[in-house]
């Protein structure tokens, strides 16, 4: 009981500072599986994206679909960075301020954090692919709810159909548990290889703490670099 109203404050805490105006209470995958409910119909309904064909149709649509309400509040649609023919895909939660202004993803204070993690293991833009799970940036940067995760994340589905990459890299608690839709921590999820399945895809999947976090815990920063060495591994050796 104790232990979790420390982990709320901190929470809190967190949130202020990361620039939240609003009180955000975690609420990934609460409902998230539950076919009945009727915004999650309305929102499969509205994503049939079996006609699109290359990114620039997905983008495109992502950026004329106007059923997110997210997108009347932020500057740009935040579609991707980097080198899509890359087989490395690094997948983060939603565009903050900085990324709403420049629109590409990560290019914040957490974004410049993420290009030195990678740069350790000879990672850079020219060589990966980066997307989020939200498109758009939720105001004062709030966790995106469960109703625009899951209108949201046909598209990353969809993205991920059209790169084909080889490797998965899901930065934050958000997109692994989206993209693995699993309702398991980061803390548990992180240090070993999962799987991410759609269709016909099986794509090794590893994730890691978002770079926030460790702005905000840098006695973490360890346990990021034994990953980035997993994924070193994975990338050099197929391990
Ligand atoms: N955090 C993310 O998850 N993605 C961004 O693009 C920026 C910050």
């Amino acid at each position: 009981m104790i232990k979790s109203f420390e982990k709320n404050i901190d929470d809190l805490k967190f949130q202020i500072e990361l620039g939240v105006t609003e009180t955000i209470k975690s609420n990934i995958n609460e409902n998230l599986n539950n076919p009945d409910l009727e915004e999650n119909i309305f929102i499969n309904d509205q994503n049939d994206l079996s006609e699109i064909k290359n990114l620039e149709d997905l983008k495109s649509y992502i950026e004329n679909y106007d059923k997110c309400e997210l997108k009347n509040t932020s500057r740009s649609t935040v579609f991707c960075d980097g080198n899509s023919k890359s087989k490395i895909m690094l997948i983060g939660e939603a565009p903050g301020n900085q990324e709403d202004i420049e629109g590409k993803p990560f290019v914040g204070k957490s974004g410049k954090l993420l290009d030195k993690i990678l740069e350790f293991i000879n990672i850079n833009r020219k060589n990966c692919y980066i997307i989020n799970i939200i498109p758009w940036r939720p105001p004062g940067n709030r966790n995106p709810t469960t109703k625009e995760i899951r209108q949201c994340l046909p598209f990353v589905k969809k993205h991920i159909e059209l790169v084909k990459p080889d490797i998965l890299v899901l930065v934050g608690s958000i997109s692994a548990k989206s993209i693995l839709d699993k309702d398991i921590g980061i803390t548990k999820l992180r240090g070993e290889w999962h799987i991410y399945k759609d269709k016909k895809l099986e794509i090794p999947a590893l994730p890691i703490f978002h770079p926030a976090y460790l702005l905000r815990r840098p006695t973490s920063k360890s346990l990021v670099m034994k990953d980035i060495l997993l994924l070193n591994r994975k990338i050099q050796y197929k391990e």
